[in-house]
């Protein structure tokens, strides 16, 4: 018998996450920002690296940054903020602190397959409940499943990655409700938040059980920096104090969480862009021949006339890298394409229409 440690038994069975990476001109297929944040945002982190403390540890409670984030959003305070590497690790917190061993989970699917996999992880049991054929929640039937599975943590991802809908008000109400019911808590990952016309920030309160987890990562074109955040009810954000590791965000990166907010209108001048671009390449895909659905995201999930899994080798035969869909359940023939720059949105709908024979779209 093998001496070695062995890995816990809820775990063995578990494959890690993994975003294959491949090496070509035009990388589409990790949601990323086409461009780096202005250079100016650089210079400031710099200078506020000359003059950190580095002997110090960083303020336990990044209250500054909490302060400035909270001011987004009609000055919410910083007891009502709580940030964390990456939004992935805001939502390993929550589920840390509100489920656990002998509590459940619930996801609508296809969705962002980190909830599932931290809710596992965290040793909570996720319950995956299938959406509509086109990928909508039906707003009745969520709520029937909250009241029947009785979640300790329900997640809705708005807009959805991987399909890129935006949830509407109704079906985030009517779950909001049977959450509530239930003694339950609904998490709103709003991690593409900006790039849609709506928000679940406006049905924040104090007294319902909602937290909206938003990232650096996208918007702020900072994914390098691992930074995220919650939005929530002063009560629970105090709670996730009770299992977050003492100084876990290092003081240089409670900097460039602060500088980048320095940097707003070049922020939204970026995400009008890639929203624009975004409604190029869904018309284009459209003249395509390929099913689309309609993105609230910086990135579009797209059925091409043709097999996906053989298109996505195609376009990395000519350099481009989407993320390859097509084999995951529920989407079966999908591939998802993140917004590029202008120039490499040009170079993978020119190598799409390649591959399917068609004329490059003129647009
Ligand atoms: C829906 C969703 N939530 C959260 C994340 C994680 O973002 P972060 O880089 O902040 O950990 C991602 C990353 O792609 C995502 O797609």
């Amino acid at each position: 018998m093998s001496r070695r440690p062995q890995v816990r038994d809820d775990l063995r069975e578990l494959v890690g996450y993994h975003s294959p990476q491949v090496t070509v001109d035009v990388r589409l297929n990790t949601n990323e920002a086409p461009g780096p944040p202005p250079a100016a945002f650089g210079e400031a982190v710099a200078a506020a690296a000359r003059d950190l403390d580095w002997h110090r540890y960083p303020d336990r409670g990044a209250t500054e940054l909490r302060r400035a984030i909270g001011r987004l959003y009609g000055g919410l305070g910083p007891e009502r903020v709580f940030c964390a590497n990456g939004s992935n690790e805001v939502l390993q917190t929550v589920l840390l602190t509100f489920a656990g061993p002998g509590r459940r989970t619930l996801t609508f699917e296809p969705t962002y397959a980190l909830h599932a996999h931290l809710g596992r992880i965290t040793g909570s049991e996720p319950v995956a409940v299938d959406r509509d054929p086109g990928f909508t929640i039906d707003p009745v039937a969520a709520a029937e499943a909250v009241r029947r599975v009785e979640p300790a943590i329900t997640f809705l991802c708005s807009p959805n990655n991987p399909t890129g809908m935006v949830e509407p008000d109704e079906t985030i109400e009517a779950v909001l409700d049977a959450v509530t019911e239930v003694g339950g808590l609904l998490v709103v990952d709003e991690a593409y938040g900006e790039f849609a016309p709506r928000s679940a920030v406006e049905l924040l309160d104090d007294d319902r059980p909602l937290v909206v987890t938003k990232t650096y990562s996208k918007t702020w074109a900072m994914a390098a920096a691992r930074l995220g955040y919650l939005l929530g009810p002063a009560w629970l954000v105090e709670k996730l104090e009770l299992v977050v590791l003492p100084y876990h965000l290092d003081a240089l990166k409670q900097a460039a969480g602060l500088a980048a907010l320095g940097f707003v209108d070049e922020m939204n001048a970026r995400v009008a862009s890639i929203v624009e671009e975004r409604g190029r390449i869904e018309a284009a895909l459209g003249e395509l021949g390929a099913e689309v659905w309609p993105s609230g995201a910086n990135f579009v999930l797209f059925r091409p006339p043709t097999d996906g899994a053989t298109v996505w080798q195609q376009l990395v035969d000519r350099s481009v890298l989407v993320r390859n869909t097509a084999s995951w359940e529920h989407l079966d023939g999908c591939l998802r394409v993140t917004v590029g720059t202008a120039e490499e949105n040009g170079r993978f709908l020119s190598a799409l229409a390649d591959i399917l024979g068609a004329a490059a779209p003129l647009r």
